[in-house]
């Protein structure tokens, strides 16, 4: 059978994966009685388009800043609406560090990584968050931007999350690793390298990952993980590769503080605290998207039963808690959004 939707009132605590310790952190969401089944609205004639981030104009930085800003503000105005910016980090924590576990199997924790909910929960957790900020700006056609770290020209930490006067600034991130300096999609594994040599790398990681290291449509997305799984059966090539790498490569080093694990990018229940992590996100959900339409070898979106009707609850827009299921977000457009076109020179950059 697919996994159910976590029981919200039944949220425990949260541990470090690492290393399994505890956390000071409480991380569950507020509760309701009221959940509905959500619907995905038909989708606009103008779908929001999610642009790189290194691209974007004044105008959508400013209104970008201030739907951040609002959502940081409902912190203070209402620490328990879902829709703040602290709320909406700790989804992560919840469905990622053990507080909820499996309906049913108390011994189980409900993990949304390392198995082949990675794509699609993210995706739903972004359509939600991405709706809030439009909301709190009323702008139906706001869209994310992504961090396009598969182009040689996105390589680099955008720079607008590099600016410490911005509300997409993010302090506990690794100084080493920022403003110019170059990402390294396979952080664990090789040694430093000069900028050119690197991107070169980058292109090549990227090309194993979604073609040449990639035979089926289960090594892409991940391992099959059902009601009564454990948790984290494998990782999807992608997943394992440049999209943890740069969760690493973001987060702090620095283990003499007060922050210990790699936070907020580079651990799971602090990553959704850093602005942006949902940028790295959109770009993880683009490459869903772009493996979805290779043809070598023929691709095939997954379509056992236990993934389709695989659930999870979030807060939309309007603080609802609604129950999704996967097989509604397979088609992002249907969702409403799409990205706008880049290059994907890793296509010609087999390993
Ligand atoms: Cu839920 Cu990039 O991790």
């Amino acid at each position: 059978d697919p996994v159910q939707p976590p029981d919200f009132k039944k949220c425990g605590n949260a541990f470090d994966i690492g290393t399994g310790d505890p956390l000071k952190v409480n991380c569950c969401p507020p509760i309701s009685d009221d959940i509905i089944d959500y619907e995905l609205p038909p989708p606009p004639h103008r779908l929001r388009i999610r642009q790189p981030a290194h691209m974007v104009g004044k105008d959508y930085i400013a209104k970008y800043e201030e739907a951040i800003r609002r959502m940081k503000e409902l912190d203070k105005t209402n620490p328990n609406d879902p829709r703040g910016f602290k709320q909406q980090a700790n989804i992560h924590c919840a469905y990622c560090n053990g507080p909820h576990d499996q309906v049913g199997h108390k011994d189980l924790d409900f993990q949304v990584h390392e198995s082949w909910l990675f794509f699609p929960f993210h995706r739903w957790y972004l359509y939600f968050y991405e709706r809030i900020l439009g909301k709190l700006i009323d702008d139906p056609h706001f869209a994310l931007p992504y961090w396009n770290w598969d182009h040689p020209k996105g390589m680099t930490m955008p720079p607008i999350f590099d600016n410490p006067c911005s509300p997409l600034y993010d302090a506990v991130r690794d100084p080493n690793n920022r403003a110019s300096a170059v990402v390294d999609l396979n952080y664990r594994s090789s040694a430093p390298t000069n900028d050119l040599r690197q991107v070169d790398i980058n292109l090549r990681t990227i090309n194993s990952e979604m073609i040449t290291g990639v035979n089926n449509n289960l090594q892409f997305m991940g391992a099959p993980y059902c009601d009564g799984s454990c948790p984290r059966p494998g990782m999807g090539t992608l997943e394992r590769g440049s999209h943890t790498a740069i969760h690493i490569w973001v987060g702090t080093k620095d283990k003499t503080g007060e922050h210990k694990y790699n936070e907020d990018l580079g651990n799971f229940y602090s990553a959704g605290r850093d602005p942006l992590f949902y940028c790295h996100h959109a770009n993880v959900d683009r490459m869903w998207t772009i493996w979805r339409t290779l043809s070598t070898p023929v691709r095939k979106d997954i379509t056992s039963p236990n993934y389709l009707n695989a659930q999870f609850l979030f807060y939309d827009e309007n603080a609802r808690l609604v129950r999704v299921k996967v097989a509604n977000c397979v088609d992002h457009k249907k969702m409403g959004y799409k990205y706008h076109y880049m290059p994907t020179l890793w296509r010609h950059y087999s390993p």
